[in-house]
């Protein structure tokens, strides 16, 4: 049997089955809440709550621990203007040649178009970014195991630490978004996963009336 540094598991909590029940539903109730905004207000938003989202972020289990993801924080305005305008060309494509009629149709009742103001007008883009390969302190390559997964997880605990801070996101996926790589400088090695636009809703924001499946459409429960 190989042998590996352990130490003891001091930072686990367990709690009485009420109070599990009862942070479970505080937790849902609040995660509940959590919509995709695309109308945002230009209000600052503080850098030490965007660092400790992503370090929040960072704890997400990764294939081998290889944590194979990178963040680029946007908060600069000549940035945001030129990814603005590369994700307006890309999504002038989209929406007029690219989407197919069955992808328009999804789409319809969420109301999006070609139009990206919030990339501007938002005090924060966060581009995530998927490494397929990691480098050794001596330079050399390798490879990441399950970095889809890996990376979407993260990303997902990333949306959930900014609503947790009354934040309000939007999972942007202008397609293709290689464009990110050369705004950004980030090597080919790595994949635009998602832009994710970070702020304060503007006060007038609307959200698209959609309903999310019920637990009998989602899950299945398999007792024997
Ligand atoms: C992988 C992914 C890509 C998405 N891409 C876009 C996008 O490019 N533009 C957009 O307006 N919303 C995008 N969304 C947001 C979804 O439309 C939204 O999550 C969905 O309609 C459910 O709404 P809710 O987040 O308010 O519950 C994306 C979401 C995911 C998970």
């Amino acid at each position: 049997m190989s042998t590996y540094p352990t130490v003891p598991l001091i930072q686990y909590q367990e709690y009485p089955v009420e109070e599990m029940r009862q942070r479970l539903n505080d937790f849902y109730t609040d995660i509940d809440r959590r919509r995709t905004v695309r109308d945002f207000s230009d209000r600052p938003v503080p850098r030490d709550i965007i660092e400790t989202a992503l370090k929040a972020a960072n704890t997400a289990p990764s294939g081998a621990n290889l944590q194979p993801w990178h963040f680029a924080v946007v908060s600069g305005a000549e940035t945001k203007r030129k990814i603005r305008l590369a994700a307006e060309v890309e999504e002038r494509e989209f929406y007029t040649h690219r989407a197919s009629e069955e992808w328009l149709a999804a789409l319809q009742p969420l109301g999006t178009d070609d139009q990206k103001p919030f990339l501007e007008t938002a005090p924060y883009l966060i581009a995530v970014f998927l490494q397929k390969f990691g480098k050794l302190p001596d330079g050399r390559k390798v490879k990441h195991y399950y970095p889809a997964e890996s990376t979407g997880l993260a990303a997902g605990m990333l949306i959930t630490a900014l609503h947790t801070a009354g934040l309000a996101t939007l999972t942007h996926t202008p397609s293709p978004m290689k464009f990110l790589n050369e705004i950004l400088g980030r090597p080919k090695s790595e994949r635009p996963f998602l832009l994710l636009v970070v702020g304060y809703p503007a006060d007038d924001a609307r959200v698209p009336d959609i309903k999310r499946k019920s637990l009998e459409e989602f899950a299945s429960f398999i007792d024997t």
